[in-house]
């Protein structure tokens, strides 16, 4: 090895994307050496340096996008040549399907996911992710598949209607849908630019000063991805894969996620409401193998909100499994 620590190799990268919650990700995941954890949205491979900084550990890496999947294979071939006490296996694929790609690797010390998009897809106007760089309405992480263009194009005003509203939660849903819609009849609507101009057509800023096609973007984007789908299944797979004292972590940016993280790891740490006592007590209500380290979720600190406003935002989870799963017993845990 050259005379560069893996600690100054790991945390000289790119800034591409400032990683949030940095500090409050390592003391909740508590990455020690020989451990084994997954990066379910490996991005900019922030939380990623981060672990194999903290230990000699090995981390999967999951992304659905091909650009981030390129950033992987480039860190870990770095890696292999001047820090070989530090893994990082490439996994292309959803964390959705986390328990289908890993379930060979199980048990885990330790999974984080970092819902969302990362700065260099945002920032990226080929991407078409948003309405502040011109682009073609695009969205889709995993650069295959239906296209927000093919949706605004394609779907019927009331599923149009029902995407914003659900996803962006926006109460101007119909009127964004009918003004879609007759958009797209005079000309196809191919570009971020150009949906940034129909929502305008018919929703006035309001007093926030937030761009009035916010929220139809997120909806678009959450629909594109089916982020939610993807979140639900992670939330029903990970804490089966985690071994004793592994830790499930989660970043979320918007209430419709962390609503769903919240009640997963409530009832996976046998947080419900009592049954009633015509019904049988179930296992876990009796004996659950899980606990919530913090009952309120973590927030980023006024610094680091000043210094990465992105962060503002972000809600931190997480889940402790505090006894052995019946699947792993006397393997590697
Ligand atoms: C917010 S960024 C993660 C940033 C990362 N924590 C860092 O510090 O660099 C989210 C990443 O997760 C990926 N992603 C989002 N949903 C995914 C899913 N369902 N499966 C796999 N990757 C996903 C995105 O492509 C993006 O690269």
């Amino acid at each position: 090895m050259n005379a560069i620590t893996p600690l100054a190799l790991l945390m000289d990268h790119d800034p591409g994307h400032v990683p949030v919650m940095l500090a409050e990700i390592l003391d909740a995941l508590s990455p020690h050496d020989g451990g084994r954890y997954i990066d379910g949205t490996f991005g900019g491979g922030g939380y990623t340096r981060g672990m194999l900084s903290h230990a000699a550990c090995t981390v999967w890496g999951i992304d659905r996008d091909p650009t981030a999947i390129a950033r992987a294979l480039a860190l870990s071939a770095d890696l292999e040549s001047r820090a070989p006490s530090r893994k990082l296996v490439t996994v292309p694929g959803t964390f959705g399907a986390m328990g289908e790609l890993l379930a060979d690797e199980a048990p885990f010390d330790g999974i984080v996911l970092d819902i969302g998009v990362s700065s260099y897809q945002i920032d990226e106007a080929e991407r078409g992710f948003s309405f502040r760089h011109d682009g073609p309405l695009d969205m889709r992480m995993s650069q295959s598949g239906r296209s927000a263009a093919d949706l605004v194009n394609e779907a019927e005003a009331d599923e149009l209607a029902d995407i914003i509203y659900h996803y962006g939660e926006d109460r101007m849903s119909r009127r964004i849908a009918a003004a879609i819609i007759r958009a797209r009849a005079e000309e196809p609507i191919r570009t971020t630019a150009r949906l940034a101009d129909i929502v305008r057509s018919v929703v006035r800023p309001d007093k926030t000063g937030i761009h009035p096609a916010t929220r139809t973007f997120q909806a678009l984007r959450i629909a594109v991805n089916d982020e939610l789908g993807e979140l639900q299944r992670a939330l029903d797979t990970a804490p089966g894969l985690l071994a004793e004292g592994g830790r499930l972590v989660i970043v979320t940016f918007h209430s419709l996620e962390d609503r769903l993280v919240k009640r997963a790891l409530a009832q996976a740490a046998g947080r419900v409401s009592r049954p009633s006592r015509h019904e049988p007590m179930t296992e876990r209500f009796i004996a659950p193998d899980f606990v919530l380290p913090h009952t309120r979720p973590v927030l980023a600190s006024e610094e680091e909100i000043r210094r990465n406003p992105r962060s503002r935002s972000a809600k931190l989870r997480s889940l402790l499994r505090t006894a052995p799963s019946a699947s792993f017993r006397g393997s590697r845990s």
